[in-house]
């Protein structure tokens, strides 16, 4: 399957596999990428630029198809040193970042003159539009339905992706709620040049995180996701377990006037105990609500495989034959 995704980042597969922090190390990266999609690698999740640059160099030993690496422009006061990152990932020979959260526009210029193509991830369409004028080459539509940050307007993917298709000329994939051949099927019919997974790509062999945390996403329905921090207009979908549970109740009693500070020990730091140690209780974790359509751990392989093959079986079984009768 070709689209502008697969020719933009010259990859086999329209299938991108989202920066995750503390999930998005080389392993998975380089796992996704040999499997003909296009892993990325959670820039942040690396302490220092020198640490990120040790990640990118095990990843190209790894696999030598195209990977690329995530940069999250965080709302905090005490920046990371982003241009030290941003060296890293040049000097590394990475070609694609995929950029989330505030603008990357200040960092465009170092990026472009290194001949790196940049996918914005978005959770809406004036964002998108935004992403496209300063010169992001791709676009990533993250619909409510997302793990992690779905931002505030609340918009599913069922209006959103159309809607961005109305708007944009750059490529964009859909991200949110998506985890097999029916939803990329879906997403394409919507409009999109492909699809972003996060939360799938967790239940993977090769996702070095503890086992705990794939069984849990295994073991979650459609119903086990929960909003928080919404009062702080930095809304996180996560997995429900008795810290979502405390941040829940302290925003009911504090409304509006929840504060960081109030509930920064279930929120703030929390990822190591989580993904690497297995505490699931340890704080609030980034899921999606495609939890609920995820029910076996298969290699990045097998994954991408059987969504690629179940897609054309859907386009060329049950589509065609809707036409045909
Ligand atoms: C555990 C977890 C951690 C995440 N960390 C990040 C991150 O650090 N930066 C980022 O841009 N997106 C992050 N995301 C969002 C994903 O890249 C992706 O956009 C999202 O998971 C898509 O929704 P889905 O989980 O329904 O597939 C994270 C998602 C999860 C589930």
């Amino acid at each position: 399957m070709q689209t502008r995704i697969t020719k933009l980042f010259g990859i086999q597969h329209p299938i991108i596999q989202g920066g995750m922090h503390y999930v998005g190390f080389a392993e998975l990266a380089a796992a996704v990428s040999n499997a003909g999609g296009l892993g990325i690698i959670t820039g942040l999740t690396q302490k220092t630029p020198e640490d990120l640059a040790k990640e990118i160099a095990k990843c190209n030993d790894m696999t030598d198809k195209p990977f690329g690496v995530n940069l999250t422009f965080l709302p905090s006061f005490t920046s990371p040193p982003y241009p030290e990152y941003i060296d890293a990932i040049i000097q590394g020979g990475v070609k694609i970042v995929e950029t989330a959260g505030r603008s990357p526009e200040k960092y465009l210029p170092q990026m472009k003159e290194a001949g790196i193509k940049i996918i914005h991830k978005c959770t809406s369409v004036r964002h998108s539009l935004k992403a496209e004028r300063i010169g992001c080459d791709a676009v990533s539509v993250d619909g409510f339905e997302c793990g992690g940050h779905p931002g505030e307007d609340d918009i599913p993917n069922m209006i959103l992706l159309p809607r961005a298709a109305q708007e944009l000329k750059v490529p964009f994939v859909a991200s949110g709620g998506i985890g097999n051949a029916q939803q990329l099927v879906a997403s394409l019919a919507l409009g999109a040049d492909g699809i972003n997974m996060g939360t799938r790509f967790i239940a993977t062999k090769e996702a070095p995180v503890h086992q705990n945390v794939k069984d849990a996403i295994i073991a979650a329905t459609e119903l086990d996701t929960a909003l928080v921090m919404r009062p702080l207009r930095n809304t996180e979908r996560v997995l429900k377990n008795s810290a979502t549970e405390k941040v829940l109740e302290i925003e009911r009693e504090k409304g509006a006037n929840t504060q960081i500070e109030d509930i920064m020990e279930l929120v703030g730091g929390v990822y190591p105990k989580v993904m690497t140690e297995g505490d699931m209780e340890a704080g609030v974790w980034s899921c999606g609500m495609v939890a609920g359509l995820i029910d076996d751990n298969p290699t990045c392989q097998e994954l991408i495989d059987r969504i690629m093959g179940e897609a054309e079986d859907i386009i060329k079984g049950r589509l065609e034959t809707l036409l045909a009768s």
